[in-house]
């Protein structure tokens, strides 16, 4: 059950991280249109499908899938899972924020430049490398 579960898990993680890798793509160009246009419209809808759709679920799959990994593999104690769940928050934390710029761009109230989502679009590489070494090589 634990092999089949961690495979769960893996394909959560890969369509979670999927979503918050593109979805900083999508607001640089959408900055760029013009409110009201039918290109920001567009960003509009696949901002918030790919949001609704995708990152949300597999975000609780994976927490779901995570947490009985932890607690049937008798990890609890372990530092790298300590790690890797504080990463892990902080990747949420960039969830929950991603999630209120769609509403910011559905509404047309950006007031972010394109520079700004240049930058939070590396976060989540960021976070992701850190969270599978201390998964796959457990330093700590
Ligand atoms: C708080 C949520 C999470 C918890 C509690 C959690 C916990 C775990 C546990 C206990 C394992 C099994 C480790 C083993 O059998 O050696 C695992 C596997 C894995 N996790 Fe997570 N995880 C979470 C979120 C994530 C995220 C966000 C990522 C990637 C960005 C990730 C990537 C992986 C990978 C790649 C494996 C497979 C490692 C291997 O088989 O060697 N996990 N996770």
């Amino acid at each position: 059950m634990y092999e089949w579960i961690k495979a769960l898990h893996v394909v959560a993680v890969i369509a979670w991280m999927a979503g918050m890798l593109y979805l900083p793509r999508l607001f640089v160009y959408h900055c760029e249109a013009e409110a009201g246009s039918k290109q920001s419209e567009t960003f509009k809808v696949m901002e918030r499908r790919l949001l609704k759709a995708i990152i949300n679920p597999a975000m609780i799959v994976t927490w779901l899938a995570g947490l009985y990994l932890a607690w049937s593999g008798h990890w609890l104690s372990a530092g790298w899972l300590h790690g890797k769940i504080l990463l892990v928050l902080v990747l949420s934390g960039v969830h929950g924020f991603f999630s209120r710029l769609v509403k910011d761009f559905g509404a047309d109230r950006n007031s972010r430049s394109q520079k700004f989502y240049r930058i939070i679009n590396e976060v989540p590489t960021v976070l992701m490398i850190g969270i599978v070494v201390l998964v796959v090589v457990k330093p700590i």
